[in-house]
């Protein structure tokens, strides 16, 4: 499936930016990071039909069939090295909220999976450079779902009615998404944020069991980590972001 760049431009109000399309390549991240070290700064974009090296969350592979969109913005940034997590947290919230404007009824399972009904429509995979604990520069790639096949938690969006006309029209809401959501996290702070972001965070209220620790997830703390309550102990934990691949199971709501 050839994606059409100029279709992808047609939908954004002023595409002032430099948009590369490729027909296969191993990680748009990876080749958005090259282009990034042969001094291509300010804000960019880069689509591939597929990836033969497809990176997901936690060192895991983004298995990237024909079908998908496969993204990477590269953009440069100026956010504390601490609040790292709230590149992830800003895209997906944005990225999430617009396409809910389109009938889709996307959540968010923290901290960074696009679900519909509890299944995986799609993952960010953002990574920075530091220089003087400051975050300059920033890759965020994103992967949904579109018509390529899913596995059996997976879901795409042929299995929806909805009014994105094309994957060149997805590409277009998420590229604006992502600086949408980034303006308004830098007026609006992290927050006002995360009020919105845990307005639609799937599994918020719901029982789970992670590192031994029994409770019902509560929310997101500014920090980016996800708040777990125990009811019986009265006591709260954190699962850090960055505490490698956990999986968030979660069963019914209290
Ligand atoms: C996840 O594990 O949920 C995150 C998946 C992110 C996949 C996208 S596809 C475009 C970009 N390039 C990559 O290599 N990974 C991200």
């Amino acid at each position: 499936m050839k994606i059409n760049v100029e279709e992808i431009k047609s939908y954004i109000k002023k595409p002032s930016y430099p948009i590369y399309v490729f027909d296969r390549v191993s990680s748009t991240n990876a080749v958005a990071w090259n282009l990034m070290k042969k001094k291509e700064l300010g804000f960019f974009v880069i689509i591939a039909s597929e990836q033969t090296k497809g990176k997901g969350q936690w060192g895991r592979d983004w298995c990237s069939l024909p079908g998908g969109l496969y993204l990477s913005i590269g953009c440069e940034l100026k956010i504390a090295a601490k609040n790292a997590s709230h590149i992830t947290l800003f895209s997906a919230w944005s990225i999430a909220n617009k396409l809910r404007n389109y009938q889709l009824p996307v959540k968010l399972k923290w901290p960074n999976d696009l679900v519909i009904e509890h299944q995986k429509l799609g993952g960010i995979k953002s990574e920075i450079k530091i220089r003087d604990n400051i975050i300059t520069q920033g890759i965020i790639g994103i992967g949904i779902n579109w018509s390529n096949m899913v596995p059996e938690n997976g879901i795409n969006l042929q299995s929806y009615q909805h009014r994105i006309i094309s994957i060149e029209h997805l590409a277009a809401i998420v590229i604006e998404a992502i600086i949408s959501g980034y303006q308004y996290y830098l007026v609006s702070g992290i927050e006002v944020l995360l009020k919105n972001y845990m307005e639609i965070l799937d599994g918020i209220g719901y029982k789970t069991i992670i590192k031994n620790f029994e409770g019902i997830i509560s929310g997101v703390n500014s920090e980016g980590n996800l708040e777990i309550s125990s009811q019986v102990s009265k006591t709260m934990t954190t699962i850090n972001l960055y505490s490698g691949a956990i999986s968030l199971g979660y069963s019914s709501r209290f």
